[in-house]
């Protein structure tokens, strides 16, 4: 079930690439494209099924990067704070920032459950909800 949900946030992380985007603004590309989509893979993956046969020294070193993700996303949200946009982006932003503290705690905790639950939740939302209203669906090439 969870590698279900978390393949679900991926897909829609990627049909957000794909999307032609209305108001391009390259430094929030640059942004999501560097920072705040790698940070999210890393801390997901805290949540996430572990890779069959990982060594406890792999489990150490994904947590570790879960949790280094966790606090990037805090900065990707404050980040994103400096490119404001009318509507609900702060919103969206700070969600951000907050499923990165609460993620972090989960992370340092090692504890999957709560880290897959933020994941999901805040995490999956701040990313959801700013994409759906501030990236329109993908126009087709003509
Ligand atoms: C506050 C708004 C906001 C939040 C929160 C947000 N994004 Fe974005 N994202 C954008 C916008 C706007 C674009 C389109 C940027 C452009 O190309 O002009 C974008 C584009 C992207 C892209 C495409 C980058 C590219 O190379 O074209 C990816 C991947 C992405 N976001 C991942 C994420 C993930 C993962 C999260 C959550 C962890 C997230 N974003 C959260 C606003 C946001």
């Amino acid at each position: 079930m969870r590698r279900v949900l978390l393949a679900l946030v991926l897909l829609s992380v990627a049909g957000a690439a794909a999307a032609q985007v209305v108001n391009h603004d390259i430094a929030v590309q640059a942004l999501m494209a560097t920072r705040v989509n790698p940070a999210a893979l890393a801390f997901w993956a805290g949540g996430n099924d572990p890779p069959e046969g990982e060594t406890p020294a792999e489990a150490e070193a994904r947590w570790a990067e879960a949790v280094k993700g966790a606090q990037a996303l805090q900065a990707g949200g404050r980040a994103l704070l400096q490119h404001s946009r009318p509507g609900r982006w702060d919103e969206y932003a700070r969600l951000l920032i907050e499923g990165g503290e609460t993620g972090e705690a989960a992370a340092r905790a090692k504890d999957m459950d709560a880290a897959f639950t933020i994941g999901g939740d805040q995490v999956y939302n701040a990313c959801n909800g700013c994409h759906k209203a501030y990236i329109p669906s993908p126009v087709r090439p003509q």
